[in-house]
């Protein structure tokens, strides 16, 4: 291969590396057994020679790397997530690096596993098995793990991006909950479905549902039972869930968040969990990864998954893919798939901003 591509970690499938092998590309993967790799490790993979990079969200992409992957005479990087608050844009700019994601493949799937978290905190289901396999289930109670039943209760959705919407119409259409959703763009395919198919109920003498397009996020915590969180992570959604927001939601209100953990005040979330029983939350990501906040694994009205929201075969293979792709779309030439610096905020149509 005449040219040297980097994957900081084994990715699933194969197909990845054959597109680039077969493009002039020669494939190192790293085989490090530590989960996370230092700036100085990834230093170290890039060497003298390296024309583009595979990266992982867990690894810390700014100046330094930029500016090594460039003296290397690299030209490409490719997180292989969608978020890509890991990596700083405009030093890879500077350096003339160009940077992608793998959007789209793993909207249904991040969205399946933020719908999984909603049901299973609304219905108990990590306590009830805990409690089943701790061999303390007697016979069966009328008051035995009663939980919320979710239809015609309101969710809530903050970033009606494409996972944000793809819940959305998830939770409406399995489970009749009417929609309220918070984003600075409107969602107007989104609103358009919940519409159709509140005309489909009606028209079958049931309850039709409804949505709203709240002017500002409070709205929607002091209106939805199920809030989930599909923002991008940024200065202006860091700690957007803090003491103050969780104090307007209702007390038996559920939270999930899929998205980045630094979008939750964790240490507040946790005081809130203690003195609120009835509030549950779903949790994929945390504000210090790997790390939970002190207290909240002892919290029974909490469940927590370690980040596995796009963990799906087809999903992570499709993401490999798509890193593999801008990688080598840009070494080649060719257009390439998603470039966060002049990528569009995502959304089918978009419209004002709510004055
Ligand atoms: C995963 O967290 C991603 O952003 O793809
Ligand atoms: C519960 O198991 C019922 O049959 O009502």
């Amino acid at each position: 291969g005449k040219y040297r591509v980097i994957s900081t970690k084994p990715m699933p499938g194969s197909r990845w590396i054959r597109l680039l092998t077969d493009q002039d590309c020669r494939v190192e993967i790293c085989t490090e057994k530590k989960t996370i790799l230092s700036v100085e490790d990834i230093l170290a993979l890039i060497g003298d020679r390296c024309d583009g990079v595979i990266g992982q969200l867990t690894e810390d992409w700014g100046e330094v790397l930029f500016c090594a992957l460039k003296r290397a005479g690299g030209s490409a990087f490719s997180n292989m997530a969608v978020g890509y608050n890991n990596v700083d844009v405009g030093a890879a700019t500077k350096y003339g690096i160009a940077v992608g994601n793998t959007p789209g493949v793993l909207t249904e799937t991040t969205a399946e596993l933020a719908a999984s978290l909603s049901l299973a905190a609304a219905r108990r289901i990590v306590e009830a098995d805990q409690f089943m396999r701790a061999g303390l289930y007697d016979g069966w109670l009328p008051h035995l793990f009663v939980g919320n039943l979710l239809k015609g209760q309101t969710v809530g959705v903050i970033g009606a991006g494409r996972i944000g919407s793809a819940y959305a119409r998830m939770m409406i259409e399995g489970f009749k909950m009417n929609l309220i959703y918070y984003d600075l763009y409107q969602a107007t395919r989104l609103e358009k479905f919940v519409t159709a198919y509140g005309q489909f109920l009606k028209a079958n003498g049931e309850q039709p549902v409804t949505w709203k397009r709240a002017a500002t996020m409070e709205d929607v915590l002091r209106e939805a039972d199920v809030i989930s969180l599909h923002p991008v992570l940024d200065k202006t959604t860091y700690h957007l869930i803090n003491k103050d927001s969780l104090a307007i939601m209702k007390k038996e209100a559920i939270l999930v968040n899929a998205s980045r953990g630094p979008v939750i005040d964790e240490a507040a979330l946790v005081e809130h969990l203690k003195v609120n029983p009835m509030f549950r939350v779903g949790l994929d990501v945390f504000e210090d990864e790997p790390y939970m906040k002190p207290g909240l694994a002892d919290q029974k009205n909490a469940i927590v998954v370690p980040h596995i929201a796009s963990a799906s075969k087809w999903t992570r293979e499709g993401m490999a893919t798509l890193a593999a792709l801008n990688v080598l779309g840009k070494i080649k030439g060719y257009p390439i798939w998603a470039n966060p610096n002049n990528v569009e905020p995502f959304l089918d149509e978009t419209g004002p901003a709510p004055a």
